[in-house]
């Protein structure tokens, strides 16, 4: 791998920790009063992933949207087979509860997303267009409007957001 390679990796995973960031902070200056600065922290991170994208391009990373759905199925494998269950046991270990929670949460909704990327390869080419819903405490998804508590969290269907 080039040395620019490289430094695009390296750059695409910091511009894309500056956004997040860059919301989370958008949100506490929010509940702090601070309209203007929570703009100023928005607009950052909006910038930010204008970059994040822009490398990522430059990359080659973004293939077909067939290939784009493997990458996505395999990374949330990855993630759930592998990562999570591995920071799940450190942080058991560490008793480090509050991690546990946010890993277990994770793991167990990255399940449910490569089963969904993986239904989506299969439906390709069908002129199927579901719509999706998000549980906003967990990160749980699915494909059906939501009538029941969250199957990971256990938070009522209102913590649920449609994607459009
Ligand atoms: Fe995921
Ligand atoms: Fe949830």
């Amino acid at each position: 791998m080039s040395n620019t390679t490289q430094n695009l990796k390296e750059a695409f995973a910091g511009e894309s920790q500056a956004n997040r960031r860059y919301l989370a902070f958008a949100r506490k200056a929010e509940a702090e009063g601070m309209k203007g600065i929570a703009r100023l922290f928005r607009a950052a991170a909006e910038a930010e992933t204008i970059h994040a994208l822009s490398h990522l391009q430059v990359l080659g990373e973004v293939g077909s949207t067939e290939d784009n759905l493997r990458a996505a199925a395999s990374g949330e494998t990855y993630e759930f087979e592998q990562m999570y269950p591995g920071f799940i046991s450190t942080a058991k270990n560490e008793e480090n509860g509050p991690a546990e929670k946010t890993f277990t949460y994770a793991m167990k909704a990255e399940m449910v997303h490569a089963d969904l990327f993986r239904q989506a390869l299969q439906r390709i080419g069908s002129g199927a267009e579901p719509y999706y819903y998000v549980c906003g405490v967990c990160g749980h998804i699915t494909d059906s409007e939501p009538a029941d508590k969250c199957p990971i969290c256990g938070s009522s269907p209102k913590a649920y957001r449609r994607i459009e």
